[in-house]
């Protein structure tokens, strides 16, 4: 039985061919006037034609107008605040003690579901590692994985060993940041682009944390550490058997405000 994946309503769709001109696999053809669907199946459920559609004349099995919201101004944010939201992220390293409770925490990781996946692929999933004996167990795993890669002479052990030992006898704890959590973002086995788009999704929750009055830090050495497919991390992390590790970020309340905005290198750009 043919999958009637579109519906349009004939009373409003004016035939402006809106829906055809944004589907971004070209399912959706304006041949017989009103708009029509081929190969339903390629569907990749993104939703453009819907909310494209000026009328309201268009619905999608895949992406009904039920579930989209009415954005009634776009751009939800004007230019100006945009930029000084987007510069004004940093790196929170300074954490305070306190835990955050699984709710903000699972208000924070929703919005990761809003970033772009590779065909809309989604699917990335969350471990958030709170246990403060889990997350020792991490730091000592990472430093141990560090001293050997230092034996091996890498470039980034060689950097991290000066910090390390700039930080010695101190509470600092130069891995996780003494952040309450670790979030780690999982991609299907073997998925193409499953890295990138757990890295965007993380980037989603990055810049969305300060707006929660939250702050985060990308997990750079755990990274690497898992990336490097160091097996006494992998095994602790224990992420189930058809998800592979794709990202991680550290995540808390931070201990102090930022008062400026830095500056970066000039912009380097070339035009063709
Ligand atoms: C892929 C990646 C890995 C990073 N790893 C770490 C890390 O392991 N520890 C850390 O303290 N900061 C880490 N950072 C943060 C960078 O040092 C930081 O983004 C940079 O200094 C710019 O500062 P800002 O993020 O506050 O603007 C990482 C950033 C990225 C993008």
């Amino acid at each position: 039985m043919k999958v009637e994946l579109i519906q349009v309503d004939r009373e409003k769709c004016v035939k402006c061919g809106i829906c055809a001109d944004v589907c971004p696999i070209g399912i959706i053809h304006m041949k017989q006037e009103w708009p029509e669907q081929a190969d339903p199946e390629s569907c990749i459920a993104c939703g453009h034609c819907v909310a494209a559609c000026p009328h309201e004349a268009l619905d999608n099995l895949r992406a009904p107008l039920s579930g989209q919201t009415v954005m009634a101004k776009f751009p939800a944010v004007p230019q100006e605040q945009a930029y000084q939201f987007l510069r004004s992220r940093r790196s929170i390293r300074n954490y305070e003690k306190r835990p955050v409770p699984r709710e903000k925490l699972l208000q924070l990781l929703d919005i990761a579901r809003y970033a772009p996946t590779a065909s809309n692929f989604q699917s990335i999933s969350y471990l958030v590692i709170e246990d403060p004996q889990i997350l020792q167990r991490i730091r000592t795993l990472i430093n141990t994985w560090m001293e050997e890669q230092l034996h091996l002479g890498s470039y980034w052990a060689q950097r991290y060993a000066g910090v390390l030992k700039r930080f010695e006898g101190t509470e600092t704890d130069t891995v996780l940041r003494n952040a309450p959590c670790i979030i780690v973002a999982a991609a299907p086995k073997g998925l193409e682009n499953g890295r990138d788009n757990a890295k965007f999704s993380l980037a989603y929750v990055e810049l969305y944390a300060p707006a929660m009055g939250m702050g985060t830090c990308w997990a750079g050495l755990l990274q690497m550490c898992a990336f490097s497919g160091y097996k006494p991390l992998l095994e602790l992390l224990n992420l189930p058997g058809d998800r592979e590790f794709s990202g991680a970020i550290v995540a808390g309340y931070p201990k102090y405000r930022y008062n400026r905005l830095v500056d970066r290198n000039p912009l380097q750009v070339e035009f063709r």
